[in-house]
């Protein structure tokens, strides 16, 4: 019997591979012909898509790297992992929530650059309690927007951390959300989530809908001192705008999962280099919900997206 061939555009965790079972598939990253594709941040935009495959697993959430549309109309189905990495992505969100109230990142550099003796050091510690005074979550205003696996996880962790949080998302409303806290507050539209909010975090999908849903125009709305986290996707906020706002002090924090060359050692900029989703368990989540899809949908023609 023909093994069904599974190619990895990236490495994907071996539990997940271990759902593809050796004496039906083969599963290699150098294959041709290949049924299925696995991968985590290859982009398939502009590749040429072979006539053998029949699905695409991406072992993440955001589906952007792949060109969706042009996969169905050519009959391939894709699936990706909703959920899978939530929980990691929210812990990642309450850490820069902490690292912008805290002024930590700002506090480090500032140690790091210390040189001189004991009494030198107990002079800066002073300087530094000072200078790096922060702030408390409790009675803070979280907006979260978007109300996926990933923003309802947000929403709830910062009610249990005291937080007033408010939603929005444009296809549902606070009520709807699956499993979201009763207690979170809806918002009508992005601007009055913006203007009512301390912290605001983005998690939404990359579309035309949301490239640059955070404008120059929708950050003056936002409060003096506030803090904007992207762990979505980078242009769901047009950067240029928010290091301007940085810079003229309305912005508190920009706490991103994206490194850039203009925004590198910017004062305010806190940059990751997508370490959301980059977890153990995350991974291994992941690459096991997409590897039993594509196995499902590949023997069954079964399609689901869990
Ligand atoms: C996602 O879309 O869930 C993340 O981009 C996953 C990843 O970091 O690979």
């Amino acid at each position: 019997m023909n093994k069904y061939k599974i190619q990895t555009l990236n490495n994907i965790s071996p539990k997940g591979l271990g759902r593809f079972p050796l004496e039906r598939y083969e599963v290699a990253s150098d294959l041709s012909e290949p049924d299925g594709l696995v991968l985590r941040s290859a982009s398939l935009h502009g590749m040429a898509i072979p006539p053998s495959l029949k699905a695409v697993g991406r072992a993440g959430a955001g589906t952007n790297n792949i060109p969706v549309a042009e996969m169905s109309s050519r009959g391939v189905a894709v699936f990706n992992a909703p959920g899978a990495n939530a929980n990691a992505v929210k812990e990642l969100v309450v850490t820069g929530m902490l690292l912008a109230a805290r002024n930590i990142i700002a506090a480090w550099d500032f140690v790091h650059g210390l040189d001189g003796d004991a009494d030198t050091m107990g002079q800066a510690v002073e300087a530094g309690k000072k200078q790096f005074k922060g702030f408390e979550l409790p009675g803070r205003t979280l907006g979260v927007v978007g109300l996926g696996a990933i923003g309802v996880k947000v929403a709830n962790v910062a009610q249990d951390l005291g937080m007033q949080v408010i939603g929005y998302d444009p296809a549902i409303t606070v009520g709807n959300a699956w499993q979201l806290d009763a207690s979170v507050e809806q918002a009508h539209t992005v601007e009055e989530l913006l203007s009512r909010s301390d912290f605001v975090s983005l998690h939404v999908p990359l579309i035309d809908a949301t490239r640059g849903l955070i404008n120059a125009d929708r950050l003056k709305l936002m409060k003096t001192g506030a803090t904007l986290l992207n762990f979505s996707r980078a242009p769901i906020v047009d950067e240029t705008a928010v290091l301007q706002a940085l810079e003229q002090g309305g912005l508190h924090r920009y706490v991103c999962d994206f490194p850039t060359p203009e925004a590198r050692g910017r004062a305010g900029v806190i940059a990751l280099p997508h370490l959301g989703a980059s977890t153990q368990e995350a991974e291994d989540n992941c690459a096991v919900m997409v590897a039993d899809q594509l196995r499902d949908y590949l023997e069954t023609g079964n399609v689901r997206n869990s």
